[in-house]
């Protein structure tokens, strides 16, 4: 991704100046757009922090922050018990992102069968591995999602408009983005593309985040509250629905951020293409039924309750929107019905969710 013309992952090793000891730093994305902000991580202990208060968010990003929690981890205790407790700590920072557990899993395997002395560096580089091989994904990707978008014949001859909900772009990502890469592709390639971006309450991940890293790209976008998606669709003004997903079943459910299925309820309805793009560590084989298995994240209700943004004055504030005395509730993930989903981007190719099976054989 470009920032001010500088090429940025959204996470990355680094030595401390100080100890001269391997850290790791993230971009705080509990401040963006408002503010670019570097934050420096320095152990397991404000790893887990950081996916817990959302300073990295996004499926992948998230299992590659875990991937760097465990890193640090071994850089004290390489011990197998030290080792085991600190993947189960970072297990529960966040539970529907099934990348998470896929990472943790992925680096315990290869970490445990190498002698203690060995399992920092391995650690190290192992999670560096997970990061590129994010990238080469989403790159897929972009490119199997551009392909599709081709052959899709758009409302309009001046412009191919599609929607989308929640963040799933670079920022989501160690780069490049699941969702939006597709979109960056296109744009890339001369298509004319607009992105319609829902805002995503409660976080506000469309407003906040994918409309500024669209901007930083200079891709055309709007950003809609969430209610006006199904009403733009009867209006003809969307050719494409294209999301991310923090998990998706072997059978093609998809589980996103809260609201997703309402969109994917007013595409079915307007007969209108519903993608989800997502990475092989996104899909969980061993989930059959996905409303029932899948453990939807709930958060604090204060989330719904306040919302944050910049004062007039220039500094982040939080304001309340809801009556003190009503109680809240924030599920922050539902599952769209594989029946309503048209196909599965990943970087093995697209597929219906009835040939989902053909992109583990891929
Ligand atoms: O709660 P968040 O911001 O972590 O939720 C993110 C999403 O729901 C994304 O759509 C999903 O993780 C896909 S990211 C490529």
């Amino acid at each position: 991704m470009i920032v001010n013309k500088q090429h940025y992952r959204t996470i990355w090793p680094m030595l401390s100046a100080g100890s001269g000891r391997a850290q790791v730093a993230i971009l705080d994305q509990t401040q963006l757009p408002h503010e670019f902000a570097i934050v420096h991580i320095a152990n397991l202990a404000q790893m887990e922090v950081a996916i817990k208060t959302m300073q990295v968010r996004g499926a992948p990003l998230i299992g590659a922050a875990a991937a760097y929690g465990l890193a640090l981890a071994a850089q004290e205790d390489a011990s197998e018990e030290a080792l085991q407790a600190a993947a189960q700590r970072l297990r529960l920072s966040r539970p529907t992102a099934v990348n998470l557990d896929w990472a943790l899993k992925r680096m315990l395997s290869m970490l445990l069968l190498v002698p203690q002395a060995d399992r920092a560096s391995l650690a190290w580089s192992e999670a560096q591995a997970i990061c590129d091989e994010d990238v080469l994904q989403n790159q897929a990707i972009g490119q199997h999602g551009l392909a599709l978008m081709q052959q899709c014949q758009p409302k309009s001859a001046q412009v191919f408009n599609v929607l989308t909900h929640c963040n799933a772009g670079w920022l989501a990502t160690v780069d490049v983005g699941t969702a939006l890469a597709p979109i960056y592709a296109a744009h890339d390639a001369g298509m004319a593309v607009h992105v319609w971006v829902d805002e995503t309450r409660p976080r506000n991940q469309g407003a906040s985040l994918t409309a500024w890293e669209l901007a930083q790209h200079g891709v055309p976008h709007t950003v809609i509250s969430d209610n006006a998606g199904g009403h733009l669709m009867q209006q003809g003004l969307v050719d494409m629905v294209l999301v991310g997903a923090d998990r998706v079943s072997g059978q093609g459910d998809v589980c996103n951020k809260i609201g997703t299925y309402l969109k994917a309820l007013a595409a079915f309805d307007n007969g209108l293409p519903f993608y989800a793009a997502v990475p092989s560590p996104t899909i969980d084989w061993s989930v059959s039924d996905a409303l029932s298995e899948i453990e939807i994240e709930q958060r604090h209700g204060d989330e719904v309750a306040f919302i944050q943004g910049l004062a007039t004055n220039g500094s982040l504030q939080s304001v309340r929107l809801v009556p003190s005395g009503s109680s809240t509730a924030n599920p922050a993930f539902d599952v769209t019905p594989a029946r309503l989903v048209t196909g599965i981007i990943t970087e093995r190719g697209v597929f219906s969710p009835a040939r989902l099976l053909d992109a583990k054989r891929a």
